[in-house]
């Protein structure tokens, strides 16, 4: 079995951990990233699309700007429509200049996989068989499988950054932790279609039919999504029927509609609510989706990640200057501050815009919310702030 020793062995090379890895190389720090799916399917799977302020600005700082800037989207609004009317909330105007930007989650991907190659630090692909241990002790270890062999990863810590799938988490003995779990009545189907987005900005509409959501790619993509039930199956779910459903949920009465185009992708997606507490154990850190699963509807997924590493790095990056662990300490209480508020506002934005199985006085109840939100500075600031997204803290 070959010996490998690095600072911080990373388990898994999605967004979070390939973050984690670019923002220790910039502090000097080596890291070695393990990710059991091949480069391909990690670039080319379609996820998240709405970046926040602050994820934008990480972006920026860390020098993955370059492409973000000419191709991103930067919205300074979204729609929410219900009733057939199309209502503005101008985030922009209500957060004091904060947006959001449209730019995939696999664009993301993309940019940091090329950063990390050009570092020429370890990022290996199609390893399996990824266990870890003694990570109650101070040198933890990681045992995998590449290209046939098995190795031994010895590090000082290692950030679980392997998603609600992986193998970290589960690694905690469960009387450490505590899981708190809410599973919703709802899916997503989504497709993305090769036509022009027919709104400058995002649409989450609200139809007795159920939700729908209008976003996109690029200016050739459009990204939309229909509240569907959990058990469905996308079989069910021919074109025509995709179109007709949409057309129906997100038609408002001034004529607008999404523009059809042929549909390349598409795949439905259930909802849950995860948190785990606390994200760390010993010298290992959860970061990302393998400590807290947030609802879609918010928009929070991605960002809560990129928050995550960034504090983990930063937290690192004093242990490694000065041996001062006590950011280190402070990460879980720190995240799981961040990750409730976001839990808290994706599961408003879900509930508030779903359809469910609830009585007519819970459906009215719901107009009502919708109708005050939109007509209220107050309630759209509330909206706006967390949408956008607090600062990273
Ligand atoms: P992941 O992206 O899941 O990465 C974990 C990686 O670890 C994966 O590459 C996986 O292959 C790898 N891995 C797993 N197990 C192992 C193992 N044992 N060994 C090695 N590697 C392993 N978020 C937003 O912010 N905005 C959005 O608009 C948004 N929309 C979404 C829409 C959809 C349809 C979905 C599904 C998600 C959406 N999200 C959104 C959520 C967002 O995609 C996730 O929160 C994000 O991918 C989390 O990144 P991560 O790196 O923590 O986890
Ligand atoms: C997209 C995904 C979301 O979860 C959301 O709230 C808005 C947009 C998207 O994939 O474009």
């Amino acid at each position: 079995m070959e010996q490998i020793r690095t600072q911080v062995g990373i388990v898994g090379g999605g967004p979070a951990g390939l973050m984690l890895g670019h923002l220790l190389h910039l502090r000097g720090i080596r890291s070695f990233i393990l990710e059991d799916r091949s480069e391909e399917h990690v670039i080319e799977r379609v996820r998240a699309g709405v970046l926040e302020q602050s994820t934008v600005d990480l972006l920026h700082e860390v020098g993955l700007g370059d492409r973000l800037a000419r191709e991103g989207l930067r919205h300074e609004g979204i729609y929410v429509a219900f009733g057939g009317e199309r209502h503005r909330i101008p985030l922009a105007e209500l957060t004091g200049g904060r947006a959001i930007t449209i730019y995939g989650q696999n664009e993301v991907v993309r940019d940091l996989i090329d950063a990390r190659a050009a570092t020429a630090e370890p990022l290996r692909f199609e390893v399996d068989d990824v266990s870890i241990r003694d990570f109650d002790m101070q040198q933890p270890k990681i045992g995998f499988r590449h290209d046939g062999q098995r190795h031994e990863l010895t590090c000082d810590f290692i950030a679980g950054c392997d998603g609600s799938r992986g193998i970290c988490q589960p690694s905690i003995p469960a009387s450490q932790v505590r899981i708190y779990e809410r599973v919703y009545p709802f899916a997503w189907l989504g497709i993305l279609v090769d036509a022009a987005p027919s709104s400058d900005e995002l649409v989450y509409s609200l139809h007795e039919r159920g939700f729908a959501l209008f976003s996109m790619r690029s200016p050739h993509v459009t990204r939309l999504y229909l509240q569907v039930s959990p058990e469905e199956d996308i079989e069910q779910w021919p074109d025509e029927r995709i179109w007709s459903e949409l057309d129906l949920r997100l038609h408002t009465r001034d004529g607008w509609t999404p523009l059809r185009g042929p549909i390349t992708q598409k795949g439905i997606t259930r909802m849950r609510s995860v948190v785990v507490e606390p994200m760390d154990s010993g010298r290992l850190f959860l970061a990302g989706d393998a400590a807290h699963i947030v609802p879609p509807t918010g928009a929070k997924g991605l960002n809560l990640a990129m928050a995550d590493v960034w504090r983990l790095a930063g937290a690192l990056g004093k242990f490694y200057e000065s041996g001062n662990e006590t950011e280190l300490r402070a990460y879980s209480e720190r995240g799981l501050r961040r990750t409730w508020r976001a839990q808290r506002f994706s599961a408003w934005m879900t509930s508030a815009l779903h359809r469910d199985n609830s009585d007519a006085f819970d459906q009215r109840r719901q107009r009502a919310e919708l109708e005050y939100l939109v007509s209220s500075r107050a309630a759209m600031t509330s909206l706006a702030e967390n949408y956008v997204g607090v600062e990273f803290d």
